[in-house]
């Protein structure tokens, strides 16, 4: 090999650094920040898991593969989350861990408007003969020509059913998949949530008010940047729904397609976590806590405790949705105290606590009580540990997971948080109970004896 000028040395970098490759990445900022992929792609993936598992397991009983449409699918987001759907009984041990493999894949069809993320996406999967991108409306009807074969698993997330402004286009496009069914089918459908704090000023008890509200993306920015551009931050219309609203839907579609679509579950995502609320643009109190938890999941960041707690400001009116709130703030703050007092406790020379942490008490919720219990366990197995900066890589991450179970296992699925998703089915599969499946959905994994101590 020749010797390169310094010239010809540096075109290595730029390539590199055009490429994208070198841009810094960062959890804590942008659509695929640390709360999307470990939260709430999580806890999609958590609620979802039992039917999926149901489902391919009648698949394979059948000797047939697995075909999913995904609508508004953009740069096949639907197809990551779902290929990210692990077993649960996988340990330690195993290292295959997908609950829907390649191999039971059959096809995956996604479909959006816009053209650029489908290029997006054909780009990235391309190469894939299974995975297929189609721009189409879904406002306009069903995107399937008449002698396609119906899909098993119907996907729409993060809030794409809120594109249907008009509740209509939403029914029509349900009937029409209800009415293609042959014999089973899942669908799920994500909308943003009625009552999410994030949007409290828009909080009505006339659900003829307020239906669509002119949504701004001025959370891809950090603050200040968000500032400066506010007048070129692109806006949408998007539906708020309660789970009311997505009842009523789902039951006049239903009706229309002379076909039982019945709901296995409804779940809200993101209660307190959603990207508005670090804008505060609908809600002037509301805290910077997507932002606080964000960085709990950073590599190497330390987090200050007091950026995590909450103050709840409830509003007149809506009794039963601020006491919801309020007990879940209550829950939440107990758990982020506990475990600052943990790590101020934690003796790291001497490999244990300088003072024994207080019992937990027994009239706490089960699932604060579970966490408290593992986050000290937590603190006592790594607290010494030294290398790779256990606080911020451990401790931290492990807070975080803890406060996503509290609030997936406090959850209402009323539509009081970003999102509301619901679960459908068309058809039956024989099997135990939906309801068996979905508690255990959000059961964490059995710990071994606990040497914790709870006051009785
Ligand atoms: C909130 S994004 C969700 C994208 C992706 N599913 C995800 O999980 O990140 C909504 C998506 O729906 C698409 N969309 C909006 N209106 C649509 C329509 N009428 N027909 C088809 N796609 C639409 C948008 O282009 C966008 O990609």
């Amino acid at each position: 090999m020749t010797q390169q000028t310094h010239e010809e040395q540096m075109e290595a970098y730029t390539e590199a650094a055009t490429s994208g490759l070198y841009a810094k990445q960062s959890g804590l900022v942008g659509k695929y920040d640390n709360v999307r992929r470990l939260w709430e792609d999580e806890i999609t993936r958590l609620f979802l898991h039992p039917h999926l598992q149901q489902l391919i397991e009648r698949k394979q009983s059948r000797m047939q593969r697995v075909r999913i449409m995904d609508l508004g699918c953009g740069s096949a987001d639907g197809y990551e989350l779902l290929a990210d759907v692990r077993r649960r009984d996988a340990d330690l041990r195993d290292f295959e861990v997908a609950l829907l493999t390649p191999g039971m894949l059959g096809f995956y069809k996604g479909v959006d408007l816009n053209e650029e993320l489908i290029a997006q996406a054909q780009s990235i999967y391309g190469q894939n003969s299974k995975l297929v991108f189609e721009q189409a409306d879904f406002t306009q009807g069903l995107p399937m020509a008449e002698n396609e074969k119906p899909y098993d698993l119907y996907f729409a997330s993060y809030g794409t059913c809120s594109h249907h402004n008009d509740d209509e286009t939403f029914i029509h496009l349900l009937a029409d998949i209800a009415s293609r069914v042959e014999e089973h089918c899942l669908i799920v459908c994500d909308w943003l949530g009625r009552y999410s704090y994030e949007w409290q000023s828009l909080w009505t008890n006339d659900l003829s008010e307020n239906r669509n509200m002119d949504y701004v993306v001025s959370y891809i920015y950090e603050k200040e940047e968000r500032e400066q551009r506010r007048d070129e931050l692109q806006h949408l219309f998007l539906r708020l729904v309660s789970r009311q609203e997505a009842e009523g839907m789902v039951a006049e579609a239903s009706k229309r397609a002379e076909v039982a679509i019945k709901p296995l579950e409804y779940f809200d995502r993101s209660v307190f976590t959603g990207r508005h609320m670090d804008t505060a643009d609908y809600n002037p109190q509301a805290q910077p806590l997507r932002q606080a938890v964000n960085s709990l999941h950073e590599a190497n960041v330390r987090t200050d405790p007091s950026s995590l707690l909450v103050d709840y400001m409830p509003k007149e009116g809506f009794e039963f949705i601020n006491d919801y709130f309020e007990h879940l703030q209550m829950c939440w703050n107990a758990l982020v105290l506990y475990v600052d007092e943990l790590m101020q406790n934690y003796d790291v020379q001497q490999r244990t606590f300088s003072a024994e942490p207080p019992p937990v008490p027994a009239s706490y919720p089960t699932a604060l009580r579970e966490m408290m219990e593992r986050m000290r366990l937590v603190v006592e197995g790594v607290g010494w540990l030294g290398l790779g900066l256990p606080r911020e890589n451990i401790i931290e991450p492990q807070l975080g997971y803890a406060l996503r179970h509290l609030e997936m296992r406090l959850q209402k699925g009323l539509g009081c948080a970003h999102g509301l998703v619901g679960i459908f089915e068309v058809g039956t599969i024989k099997g135990p109970s939906p309801n068996t499946f979905a508690k255990r959905a959000v059961e964490a994994p059995r710990l071994p004896a606990a040497r914790v101590t709870t006051a009785r």
